[in-house]
């Protein structure tokens, strides 16, 4: 690692290691290549421990250490996704995962594929390419499509006529809106009777062309991932689903938007890209035998389940009202979903432990704060105990608010502390080759 500022600190657990404490000012993005990714579409929603504006310093962190800009990079706690992105943009082959579908359905859409979209069986569909081109020759249409970074999504496009038609869809009476949206029969109001409606009828849309096999598989992800972003956007809460509110607030009166998902693009056009849907311990073991560059490590930090805090986006996501019937007044999915160790103060420690013991990778990057259930000696003692050349990043931060008039929570401080923990993970086997780099595609079921 570049060395500067180094100096011996005494670590948990009674051993010396070389550790560089390093102090980054929460600064503005230096270069072009960082603005245009936090411009980017998708990713954009207001969610819970999303890195959006600490990709400058993770991009520094990168910058300034050993990590060349090739290999895996397993993306293991994905949210947002965005974090993925600067991966993708810094050169790596990015496995992108997070057990929430929403999240995955996201990810797909920014890492799986590398261009928008071209529907071309859907389009090439006599009767649906017919109808398409119908609904959106017609010029008295209100906008509709938000147009990511505008650079590469041209109006005329494949795509947009599909957003287009989605998005001109009368609304409809179903499942989703009769158990969440105003006027339903569930009284829940997360959406406005006519968001909800056409929620509704769009997601029915995009399911029912992936049933007729019109649309593929990233195809059906870009365009949930663009209804997720608009969907959110227009959603009746203060920020997170835990509840709704008893009037429907103005932006929640807003006409529903589709995104139009603009991916990065992949520096290497052989790279393949993944997007899983799995527990974090469940997948390294299966990917063991894959020589991973980086694993980022970017887990829940208090005990706030993403499963009850985004459990509508989930539902839009796996479209699933069958399965399952809404639980008490706010709607929630079964309680055993996606129960999260990394949640629990009696837990976390171990689970953590675990994700170190089974990475097969050459580093680690892992992001958590000052607030966290695992206290930062907890987080010096893991780096201790499975790594080297130790690098411990500390960012002052706006904090997270779920309610953002912020009258419902009474909060000790404002802000918090970033940490951005690098190491280098201690060679456990001889599989730790250069050889072992070679883009492979895991044998996943
Ligand atoms: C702090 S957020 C990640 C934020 C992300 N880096 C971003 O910038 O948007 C933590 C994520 O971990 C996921 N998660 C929690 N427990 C998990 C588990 N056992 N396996 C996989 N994902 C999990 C949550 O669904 C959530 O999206």
């Amino acid at each position: 690692m570049k060395r500067h500022g180094a100096m011996v600190h005494r670590l948990a657990h009674g051993s010396f290691k070389a550790v560089r404490r390093v102090r980054l000012p929460l600064a503005p993005p230096k270069n072009s290549q960082e603005s245009e990714l936090i411009g980017l579409s998708g990713g954009s929603m207001n969610y819970i421990g999303s890195k959006l504006s600490l990709l400058p310093q993770i991009s520094r962190v990168l910058d300034l250490s050993d990590v060349p800009p090739y290999g895996i990079a397993l993306d293991i706690f994905a949210g947002t996704g965005v974090v993925s992105q600067l991966l993708k943009a810094r050169g790596h082959t990015v496995y992108s995962n997070d057990w929430q579908y929403y999240s995955y359905l996201t990810c797909a859409a920014l890492i799986e594929c590398d261009s928008i979209p071209e529907f071309e069986k859907l389009l090439s569909d006599y009767e649906w390419g017919m109808r398409i081109r119908e609904a959106t020759s017609s010029t008295s249409l209100f906008p509709t499509c938000s147009y990511g970074s505008g650079k590469r999504f041209m109006s005329g496009s494949p795509a947009t006529a599909v957003l287009s038609y989605l998005s001109r869809l009368a609304g409809e009476k179903g499942a989703f809106y009769e158990a969440y949206c105003e006027g339903g029969s569930g009284n829940r109001q997360y959406f406005s009777r006519e968001n909800g409606m056409r929620i509704q009828a769009i997601r029915d849309q995009i399911e029912q062309w992936s049933k007729d096999k019109l649309i593929l598989g990233a195809e059906r992800a870009w365009l949930i991932s663009g209804l997720l972003e608009g969907a959110d956007k227009v959603a009746n809460t203060a920020s997170v689903y835990g509840a709704f509110l008893k009037h429907i607030k103005k932006s929640a009166r807003k006409p529903l938007q589709l995104y139009a998902i603009d991916p990065v693009r992949s520096t290497d056009a052989t790279a393949q890209h993944r997007a899983f849907c799995a527990d974090a311990e469940t997948l390294l073991r299966k990917l063991r035998e894959i020589k991973l560059r980086l694993i980022y490590i970017d887990p829940p930090y208090n005990s706030r389940q993403y499963n009850a805090n985004y459990h509508i986006l989930e539902t839009i996501a796996r479209w699933d009202l069958e399965n399952f019937t809404p639980r008490g007044v706010t709607g929630l999915r079964s309680a055993d979903e996606n129960v999260s160790e990394y949640c629990s103060k009696r837990h976390v420690e171990n689970a953590f432990r675990r994700l170190f013991q089974l990475a097969n990778a050459e580093f680690v990057l892992f992001s958590y704060n000052d607030e966290g259930l695992l206290p930062r000696e907890g987080l010096e003692a893991l780096f201790s105990d499975y790594c080297t050349d130790i690098a411990f990043y500390e960012i002052p931060y706006r904090r997270f608010r779920a309610d953002s008039n912020g009258e419902n929570r009474n909060y000790k401080r404002d802000s918090t502390h970033e940490f951005l923990v690098l190491g280098r993970l201690s060679a456990t086997n001889d599989t730790q080759t250069e050889s072992a780099y070679l883009h492979r595609t895991p044998a996943l079921a």
